[in-house]
């Protein structure tokens, strides 16, 4: 059985090979609305944009308060934008933080991305450059969906 750094590895392989669409729109949102960010407890700012079937980039930031546990996560803020504004269909999402590393999302987003968004294409990127590329089923195997219940 693969260990998971070598699944995460043959998961952006094999979006590069699938996919490999130029993101640059999408990482500049994700880059401009990270400036919006409220980090002031982690100092941790996350922009996120979501590309709509229809092409309409939706963004968010993460936006933290003093009880911590209240924080929203820059991808969850997008997403529940994007289904309020009565999108329902999604493709990709970029993902910018500062780290020279590539930073995936957490737990929670994964769930909600996957939820509401299925299998999209998760572009991670830096303040400088694209940092890698997966499938969510990639970074969310065996989910728990509504098909379980
Ligand atoms: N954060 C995100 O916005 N997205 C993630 O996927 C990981 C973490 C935010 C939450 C918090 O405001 C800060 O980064 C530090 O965890």
């Amino acid at each position: 059985m693969k260990d998971s750094k070598q699944k995460l590895a043959a998961g952006s392989r094999q979006l590069a090979d699938k996919s490999g669409k130029p993101a640059d729109a999408l990482i500049e949102a994700a880059r401009a609305v990270r400036r919006h960010a409220r980090a002031e407890f982690s100092n941790f700012k996350v922009g996120a944009a979501i590309e709509t079937a229809d092409g309409t980039i939706v963004a968010g930031c993460n936006i933290e308060n003093a009880t911590y546990g209240l924080t929203v996560c820059a991808e969850r803020v997008a997403m529940f934008k994007a289904i309020s504004d009565g999108h329902r269909t999604f493709r990709r999402i970029a993902i910018v933080c500062e780290p020279h590393q590539p930073t995936p999302p957490c737990g929670a987003c994964r769930q909600i991305l996957w939820e509401f968004g299925g299998d999209i294409e998760i572009i991670l990127a830096n303040l400088r450059r694209e940092t890698g590329r997966h499938q969510l089923v990639d970074l969310l195997p065996q989910p728990f969906d509504k098909r379980n219940l």
